[in-house]
């Protein structure tokens, strides 16, 4: 769906964390009690999406750096990469309003992120985003995006960016 009023912006004290409930408490508490530490101690990024109420957050992704082994990934892509750890982009959290699921932010905020990474990594090398999926459901929406799963690790999904650039979304 189009939305063209959304806008993507860095968390910061003005936006309403209290309203925001996706369904998963451990996401809603992230938001309301973590999320602003994380920031101020540089251990994540966290953007919001606004757009439906002034202030009110209809979803929001994290963004770390992070860093795997190349033994995690299928044989035919480790034997590409060098012995020493591979860089990454963890995303932490992605997680959108009750009230406004269903309508297309989920896939917008996720491209955003995975775009963001993107253009991060033309100054910091990352060969691959990350993400722990918390539901089989969970899983199943990062699948449809090219994320696939370590092995050994079905719920840990890996997306190189070269493949996401191949897609071309
Ligand atoms: C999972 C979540 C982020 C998806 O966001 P959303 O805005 O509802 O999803 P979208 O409307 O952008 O859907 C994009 C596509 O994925 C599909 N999709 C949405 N949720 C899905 C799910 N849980 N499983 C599989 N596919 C899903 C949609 O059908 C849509 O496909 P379509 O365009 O062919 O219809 C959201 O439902 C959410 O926040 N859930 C609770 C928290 C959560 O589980 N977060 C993931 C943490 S790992």
């Amino acid at each position: 769906m189009d939305e063209p009023s959304l806008v993507i912006e860095p968390l910061g004290p003005h936006h309403d964390r209290a309203a925001f409930l996706c369904g998963e408490p451990a996401l809603d508490a992230y938001l309301r009690r973590q999320a602003s530490q994380d920031i101020r101690r540089r251990v994540a990024q966290v953007f919001v999406a606004l757009g439906h109420a002034p202030g009110k957050i209809d979803g929001y992704y994290s963004l770390s750096a992070a860093s795997f082994e190349k033994d995690e990934l299928p044989p035919a892509l480790a034997k590409r990469l060098p012995h020493y750890p591979v860089p990454a982009a963890v995303l932490g959290r992605l997680a959108i309003d009750r009230g406004r699921q269903g309508r297309g932010l989920g896939e917008m905020l996720l491209l955003d992120a995975i775009r963001r990474v993107v253009r991060a990594s033309t100054a910091i090398a990352v060969y691959a985003i990350f993400v722990d999926a918390k539901s089989e459901r969970a899983q199943a929406f990062y699948e449809r995006y090219g994320f696939r799963a370590f092995a050994g690790e079905p719920r840990r999904l890996f997306l190189p960016l070269e493949t996401f650039e191949k897609l071309g979304l």
